[in-house]
């Protein structure tokens, strides 16, 4: 006979404080949230339990890569779902082996390993490097400032930001980090142990900075001629962000060049909101994790990799990465042209296709909030009153890291929100 199971309580509906006291009661206060309760999406735009809409160009922290409830993605999960989402990885499935040849011929001769998210994947890099280096007793990897490589032990150790690794000491051995495009500083770094560099094409929650491309360059010639692994994490910047597959595409355009790092993390836009990590391996390393070396139970599964397959298929046929190159340019000129008027406010904006960060003027007077918090989240905070989400990082800047489908009259909608509350700050 049919198990019956009790009706669970009625769902709290719009009403902001009831969900905020549930939150309050029983999740882990890890995170500072801004007081909005989201309801559902639609395209480039969030709604909240009260209907307020919302021009989200946060991305969900540059995930939402084709915008909120797209068809693509939800055909492909119910489409998957109902043949299988989960097998686990002691077997082949076609999915999998067809997204990582996707992801091979968009980057270059090498192989994939498939985790859950950002930090995994970095995690897996990590592994890589240890077991490369394992004979010759050389284990360190080198990072920048700023720089930001996830949430775990490890990737706190990894991480260029103090506050991050705070209270949980002692770090994981074996991470230093150096200023971020120093090749010379990089260099001065290296010590016997020194196995491998992880680098962000652009750092994201360090504030929106490309790297340049001789520093790129210079640490591909350093690797090679230090036998070290050169890794970059994409997480963030990768997955035609800066209008190429990955950001190291875009910096190097136009220089001739065979530059190739030797691991790239991925994770992110990679599934649109459907958690998946990965990481690329070139090709003489793409043996070293063998059986029994690396695992995930969910890595890969079928669900995630039709997903990010169809996200795929969506960017190649509606010519995405183009989208993100020409809309982002658009945009960026408008904040240029925003720091032009309101000079008290925007002190600088830098980025690449739809990565673009806007730096406040320091001690804006008109700011409104208190004054623990910072600049970046008070600001934050009129944006969405004004109906954008933006996404604070650091003290001082905004991000955008909006659907790679963002039309242009989107990104206007935008600039005119920004321009109102800068106005108002600036009069
Ligand atoms: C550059 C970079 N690396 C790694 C991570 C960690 O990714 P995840 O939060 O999926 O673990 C992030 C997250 O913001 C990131 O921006």
């Amino acid at each position: 006979m049919k198990e019956v199971v009790p009706s669970p309580p009625a769902i709290v509906r719009n009403d902001v404080a009831a969900v905020q006291s549930l939150f309050q009661q029983n999740v882990v206060p890890s995170y500072g949230r801004f007081d909005i309760v989201l309801s559902h999406g639609a395209g480039s735009y969030l709604y909240d339990v009260t209907g307020k809409r919302y021009l989200d160009l946060g991305g969900g922290i540059a995930v939402s890569s084709l915008g909120h409830a797209h068809p693509a993605i939800v055909e492909a999960l119910a489409e998957q779902a109902r043949k299988v989402i989960h097998s686990s990885n002691f077997y082949y499935h076609e999915s999998q082996g067809r997204l990582a040849q996707s992801l091979v011929n968009l980057i270059g001769p090498g192989k994939c390993f498939f985790g859950n998210s950002g930090v995994e994947a970095n995690e897996g890099l990590f592994k890589l490097a240890r077991k490369f280096g394992h004979d010759e007793g050389r284990f360190e990897i080198l990072t920048t400032i700023n720089s930001f490589h996830g949430r775990t032990l490890a990737g706190i150790a990894a991480t260029g930001q103090d506050k991050v690794k705070k209270g949980f000491e002692p770090m994981v051995p074996g991470f230093r980090q150096v200023p971020y495009n120093d090749l010379d500083a990089m260099t001065a770094a290296l010590s016997p142990a020194t196995v491998a560099i992880m680098v962000e094409g652009v750092q994201g929650e360090g504030g929106v900075t490309p790297a340049t491309p001789e520093y790129l360059l210079g640490l591909r010639r350093l690797c090679n001629e230090k036998k070290l692994l050169l890794f970059m994490d994409g997480v963030q910047c990768g997955h035609f962000r800066t209008g190429r597959f990955q950001s190291f595409q875009r910096i190097l355009e136009g220089i001739p060049n065979s530059f190739l790092p030797d691991g790239i993390s991925m994770a992110k836009s990679l599934g649109g909101g459907f958690p998946i990590g990965a990481f690329w391996v070139r090709a003489p390393y793409a043996d070293l994790l063998s059986a029994g070396t690396h695992g995930t139970t969910f890595g890969g599964s079928p669900l995630a990799c039709s997903v990010s397959l169809s996200i795929l298929q969506v960017i190649q046929r509606e010519n995405l990465a183009e989208n993100a190159r020409r809309v982002g340019e658009y945009f960026k000129n408008g904040l240029l042209e925003l720091r032009e008027r309101y000079p008290a406010v925007v002190q600088n904006v830098r980025g690449l296709g739809l990565m673009i960060g806007l730096e406040l003027t320091p001690n804006i007077s008109m700011l409104p909030g208190e004054s623990t918090k910072t600049q970046a989240t008070r600001f934050a905070n009129l944006l969405h009153s004004a109906g954008l989400l933006a996404i604070p990082a650091g003290t001082q800047i905004l991000r955008f890291l909006p659907p790679l489908n963002l039309r242009q009259a989107e990104a206007e909608e935008g600039l005119k929100i920004i321009e109102s509350v800068a106005a108002k700050l600036a009069a």
